[in-house]
């Protein structure tokens, strides 16, 4: 599935970069050759990241 449709890149290349090490969204942009330019796909990046345990998640709030 398309992350980015700016750049083009699916949620398989974030995930791989988070494999292969990009512990933060602007390293996923950089391991992919790009930069973020409309920015509506950066949260999708950040819940990527998070969920294949690269960043570390908000505690519940009460
Ligand atoms: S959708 Fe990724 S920068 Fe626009």
């Amino acid at each position: 599935m398309y992350i980015c449709l700016c750049n083009g890149f699916t949620d398989r290349q974030v995930r791989s970069s988070a494999e292969t090490g990009s512990a933060s969204v602007s390293q996923v942009y950089k391991a992919l050759g790009c930069a973020p330019k409309c920015g509506k796909c950066v949260p999708m990046v950040r819940e990527m990241l998070k969920s294949v345990g690269m960043l570390p998640t908000e505690p519940e709030s009460a």
